[in-house]
């Protein structure tokens, strides 16, 4: 069966072959789907014709949004924990201790209902490709009952038993490291793609960190770095050193950090929801794209330091707080999500790829940043499949 969405009058393409700028623009434009693929993309005037067609009415269509950075397999919440910060106090890696408890103490079917409505509501808000961490776990069955339950909803499945130090090893941190890369990695690589460590102080330091991606890397998984968060550190110049798909957080960076990021392949990926759950100073997206860094967008959904599955939010702060042009911002949650994860069939509607649409109650994308806050999700289609 084919489709053919037509009157669509914006189209983000995300292909400067196929339209203007590098979002790959055009008006007027339409798109045919056959099957999970689209296998057209161009000018309405031109389209080919299909079994069946559904009238865009002038709106605007774009990829499906590519959250490549959220922590979903989690029990409770940490309402207490916010409502203190918003009363002045500060944010600290320690907090993720009291997920740790209510998730240990949940079972499979809580978790797995949890993720299902997590998934659900981000994709009701146009996201159709989500990446999940493990990592409020920390014990070897529950680090790799967090990855067989996240694998069950996305291929981009994360290893991130190097979260915290699990509290059994608080006096014995090297005892952590080594029951990370060795009997937990063991159990958790079959389930992962990823591995992801949080570099900082109070999590792991750049030695630690070296140590639970080597292991990884040679178990096969492809690294992923928690780095400069919430300060200076060695976490994004380790993340370029290995090869990492991307280094996510990237708040306090020295022109070191940012050359070396602008010098490789390593997507800069930031978490504006972080900074505004944590009253913490927003990562500047402007100098890392001024140097010429590949930046990607994310919610970072987790129940600590970002509560939100919102892509559009995050496009809404980047715009207003980080130096992006509504167009970066875009680019950034669509394309660069997919370059964060090492994908290119999803990111952009071009021939060959998949399907995954997002249609805003918009005449343009730049609504998702001029209108804050407003659900503008008109329909979601992933994999070819009307979903919303
Ligand atoms: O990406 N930085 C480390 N991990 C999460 C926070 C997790 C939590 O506070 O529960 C993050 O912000
Ligand atoms: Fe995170």
């Amino acid at each position: 069966m084919s489709l053919l969405i037509t009157n669509i009058g914006s189209l983000v393409t995300n292909d400067p072959a196929l339209g203007s700028g590098p979002l790959g623009l055009l008006t007027d434009a339409a798109v045919v789907v056959e099957g999970s693929s689209v296998s057209w993309a161009g000018p309405a005037s031109a389209a080919p014709a299909a079994d069946t067609s559904y009238d865009a009415a002038g709106r605007a269509l774009l990829p499906g949004f590519v959250d490549s950075h959220a922590h979903l397999v989690f029990a409770g919440d940490r309402t207490a924990e916010f409502n203190a910060r918003m009363s002045g106090q500060a944010y600290t890696a320690g907090g993720i201790r009291t997920t740790v408890a209510a998730t240990r103490a949940a079972s499979d079917a809580e978790l797995a209902a949890n993720l299902t409505r997590f998934v659900r509501e981000a994709l009701r808000q146009g996201t159709t490709t989500i990446e999940c961490k493990s990592g409020y776990g920390l014990t070897v069955a529950d680090e790799a009952r967090a990855l067989r339950i996240a694998a069950e909803h996305t291929p981009e499945t994360t290893y991130l038993g190097a979260h915290v130090v699990a509290p059994e090893y608080a006096e014995d941190p090297a005892g952590y490291v080594d029951l990370v890369t060795g009997e937990m990695l063991d159990a958790c690589a079959p389930h992962a793609r990823w591995v992801d460590v949080f570099c900082e102080k109070g999590a792991f330091d750049g030695d630690q960190a070296r140590a639970i991606l080597t292991a990884g890397i040679a178990r096969g998984l492809t690294p992923r770095v928690h780095a400069n968060q919430l300060s200076y550190g060695p976490g994004v110049q380790l993340a370029v050193e290995l090869g990492a798909a991307s280094a996510d957080h990237c708040t306090h960076l020295t022109d070191e950090d940012v050359a070396a990021l602008a010098s490789s392949s390593t997507v800069a990926t930031l978490l504006p929801g972080a900074e505004f759950s944590t009253r913490a100073p927003y990562p500047d997206a402007r100098r890392l794209l001024d140097a010429g860094a590949t930046v990607a967008l994310s919610t970072d959904c987790n129940p600590g330091s970002s509560f939100t599955s919102s892509m559009a939010f995050c496009i809404a702060v980047a715009v207003r707080e980080m130096g992006m042009t509504p167009d970066e911002a875009v680019l950034a949650a669509t394309l660069g999500g997919a370059q964060a994860l090492r994908r290119t069939d999803v990111g952009r509607i071009t021939p060959g790829a998949r399907a995954d649409l997002l249609l805003l109650d918009a005449p343009s994308h730049v609504h998702l940043a001029y209108r804050p806050g407003v659900p503008l999700t008109a329909a979601v289609w992933r994999a070819g499949v009307l979903e919303v």
